[in-house]
């Protein structure tokens, strides 16, 4: 058993916390009482969400965040910092996360992923801290031979590095609990993070042209692209597009939350799907941001994508099951919050 520590008395240290899934979950850990210090160098995230979070949080949860820009795989800015707040618990968001890009730049993005993950892990054992929560994704599971997944679907080979880190990512953390039992290691499989904050202050803040359907969709809702290209409509699923299990980023941080909760005071491996259950197609996606946003949002149906499987949705029924967790937000309100977030933000932070 690792040791059982009240959330005041546990700090957290979260890489890529000023990320779009990072900066939610700290939202929520704050509100739960804990301790937070952000690590994130800012390559793809704005030092501007840290006013955010405060924000929404207040005092006195605020002054329980602590902010550092530094990049993981800086060896001694991250010793420094575990010397200095000594965290019982990671949570490890922080990575290069675009499919495509790491298709024509693998060394990039192996160096990054997989590099700041045993940079990470090597200065947690020199400080005794052996519980970590890493962001994994459906992607470990390819192309499924029958839905929905479970958490015992079978791993199939990923189709791009991003993938691959993060399949490698949860066998090395397997391995070192092999190594020592005394590690305490979840591993979150997200699927599909869409949505913002409810307040509008937070959301997800593509640089350049979105890869992911719902910020392009987001972006063409308010002017900024011309129509959303649909990846193909030959698909075997009732209309054609591909469908995915959309989840709110919001119900992503409490499961984050849970998680924490959950692992207090153990030691071992354990993976979770966190979804929704449901799988919604793009042209269902594109017709409940059209209602969100009170007018219909043009698109082009395109050839396929590579790499893009025809659908997949999870099974959560072992994250509720085990840490009582469930998402509790539907389409209409990611859609909604999404585009909250994109009409009073339609520059993100920078604007
Ligand atoms: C969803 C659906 C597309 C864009 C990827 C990664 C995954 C995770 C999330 C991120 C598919 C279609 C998309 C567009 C479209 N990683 N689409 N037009 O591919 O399920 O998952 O992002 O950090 O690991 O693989 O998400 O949002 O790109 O696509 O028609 O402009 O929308 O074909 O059916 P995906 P997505």
């Amino acid at each position: 058993m690792s040791e059982k520590i009240a959330p005041q008395d546990t700090c957290v240290l979260v890489t890529g916390g000023a990320g779009f899934i990072g900066s939610h979950t700290v939202v929520e850990l704050l509100t739960r009482g804990y301790q937070v210090v952000i690590v994130d160098d800012l390559s793809n995230a704005s030092a501007k969400v840290m006013d955010r979070i405060k924000t929404i949080v207040g005092e006195p949860a605020a002054a329980n965040l602590t902010f550092y820009e530094a990049d993981v795989n800086d060896r001694a800015a991250l010793a420094k910092i575990f010397d200095e707040h000594r965290p019982s618990r990671v949570i490890h968001f922080a990575g290069y996360k675009a499919v495509g890009e790491s298709v024509s730049k693998p060394i990039e993005y192996y160096a990054n992923n997989i590099g700041n993950t045993l940079t990470l892990v090597d200065v947690m054992r020199e400080h005794g801290c052996k519980s970590i929560i890493f962001s994994s994704s459906a992607t470990v599971y390819g192309d499924p031979d029958s839905l929905p997944l479970t958490e015992e679907s079978p791993k199939k080979p990923a189709t791009n590095p991003y993938g691959w880190t993060k399949w490698m990512i949860e066998q090395i953390l397997t391995d070192l609990h092999t190594a020592d039992p005394e590690w305490n290691v979840v591993l979150l499989r997200y699927f599909n993070p869409i949505g913002a904050h409810p307040s509008g202050l937070m959301g997800e803040d593509p640089k350049g042209i979105p890869n992911n359907l719902v910020p392009y969709v987001a972006q063409t809702a308010i002017g900024k692209r011309d129509a959303v290209h649909v990846f193909g409509d030959d698909y075997d699923t009732p209309d054609g597009t591909g469908v995915r299990d959309y989840i709110h980023v919001c119900d992503l941080a409490s499961g984050h939350a849970a998680a924490l909760a959950w692992m207090n005071g153990r030691t071992g491996v354990e993976v979770f799907n966190l979804g929704t259950g449901t799988g919604t197609s793009v042209l269902e996606i594109i017709k409940a941001f059209s209602k969100a946003c009170g007018h219909e949002i043009p698109y082009v149906v395109d050839p396929r994508r590579p790499g893009d499987v025809t659908a997949n949705y999870a099974d959560c029924s072992k994250a509720r099951d085990l840490m009582g967790w469930e998402a509790k937000f539907n389409i209409e309100d990611m859609c909604r919050d999404s585009w909250n977030w994109q009409s009073h933000n339609p520059d993100g932070y920078e604007g």
